[in-house]
């Protein structure tokens, strides 16, 4: 299979790095094409992905790199490259789904199946990129985009098949778990815990995706309308996160056995399958109860399987490009 990739940031450049050490296993995935966002790589006998590596290392613009140019339009690039397969990982836009949206929509138009780590165009258009993809006969892969290595849509949409999905919950934010386990176990407050977490490079500089329930949120819409076929919107998502919880919240809950976690959970509001994010009191017979630091877990509810939990995987970005990896092996297996 001949991939294109576009953005070569952690997560690109991560991906290249797994093919490379992986390349024994998966020798027949060939990299034909590298994008960023103003200069590029063509080779259709496949990008020598060490010496590219070590070239990154030094350099952004690729226009210098043998076979390189600046300037560059999508569409022209995939007729010209011979790839099967289109790798989108540049940066998330939630408002807009921009410009991975298009870049993702040229691909499958040309009829590119697409693995894309963004939650940007899923969160803007996950009904119409499918659509699309069934009209062209190509597949899109999703998995990197709902708590990177771990496998909560593969793990759904392969493991869970002839079940009806009737409910799902999750610790989806690697950061804000890891801050809530600090506290507990440092006995810190949360501005010290998210400082230390932001000096540790685990939290961002603006936190606020994160810490204010953002995130969980989208990763909880992306799974709900994708494995449990709602069309649940952001702005329909009950959202609270964990800027409120102090050091006596912890204490509290300790005392009772418990511990807080940020959830993200559906329910029923009559009929209606609704989504809420907010911190909760967990028991220790909970699943949830032992995922702490950056560890994260989803729980599925089933009709004929009953509750199926996934928990783990690692969270850093090798895991996040595996994922991707393990989208490209599930296209070619389906
Ligand atoms: N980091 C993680 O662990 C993780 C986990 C799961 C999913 N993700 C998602 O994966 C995606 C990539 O994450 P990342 O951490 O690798 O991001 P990143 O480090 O910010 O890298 C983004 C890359 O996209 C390129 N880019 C920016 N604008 C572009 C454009 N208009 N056209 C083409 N390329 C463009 C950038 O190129 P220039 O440098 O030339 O601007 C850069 O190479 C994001 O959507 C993220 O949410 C990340």
């Amino acid at each position: 299979m001949n991939i294109g990739l576009i953005g070569l940031g952690g997560v690109g450049r991560a991906f290249i790095q797994l093919l490379e050490m992986k390349k024994e296993e998966f020798g027949n995935l060939r990299i034909v094409f590298l994008l960023n966002s103003n200069s590029g790589i063509i080779d259709c006998d496949g990008i020598e992905l060490n010496d590219v590596l070590e070239y990154l290392k030094e350099n952004k613009d690729l226009s210098r790199y043998k076979g390189g140019f600046s300037k560059w339009n999508l569409d022209e690039v995939i007729k010209a490259s011979n790839a099967d397969c289109l790798v989108e990982l540049t940066p998330t836009n939630k408002e807009t789904g921009e410009p991975a949206l298009s870049y993702i929509r040229c691909g499958m138009e040309i009829g590119l199946h697409v693995v894309t780590g963004n939650k940007g165009p899923i969160l803007i258009d996950y009904k119409g990129l499918k659509q699309l993809a069934k009209e062209k006969g190509v597949s899109l892969g999703i998995g990197a985009t709902t708590g990177g290595a771990l496998p909560s849509i593969a793990g759904g949409e392969y493991g869970l098949r002839g079940s009806r999905i009737l409910g799902v919950r999750g610790v989806l934010n690697g950061t804000t778990n890891y801050i809530l386990s600090l506290m507990e176990e440092e006995g810190l407050d949360y501005l010290e815990a998210l400082s230390m977490a932001q000096r540790e490079g685990i939290a961002e500089a603006n936190p606020k995706m994160d810490v204010e329930g953002f995130d969980t949120a989208i990763k909880m819409l992306i799974i709900s309308n994708t494995m449990l076929n709602q069309d649940i919107t952001l702005d329909e998502v009950e959202i609270e996160g964990i800027t409120g919880i102090g050091i006596g919240d912890i204490e509290e809950a300790k005392m009772v056995g418990k511990r807080i976690k940020l959830m993200g959970e559906t329910y029923y509001d009559g009929d209606r399958l609704k989504i809420r994010v907010h911190p909760k009191l967990i028991d220790k017979d909970s699943i949830f109860y032992n995922v702490m630091g950056k560890n994260k877990g989803v729980e599925y509810i089933t009709d004929t399987l009953g509750e199926v939990a996934i928990l783990g995987g690692a969270s850093n970005v090798l895991g996040a490009a595996a994922s991707v990896l393990r989208d490209i092996l599930n296209i070619r297996r389906w």
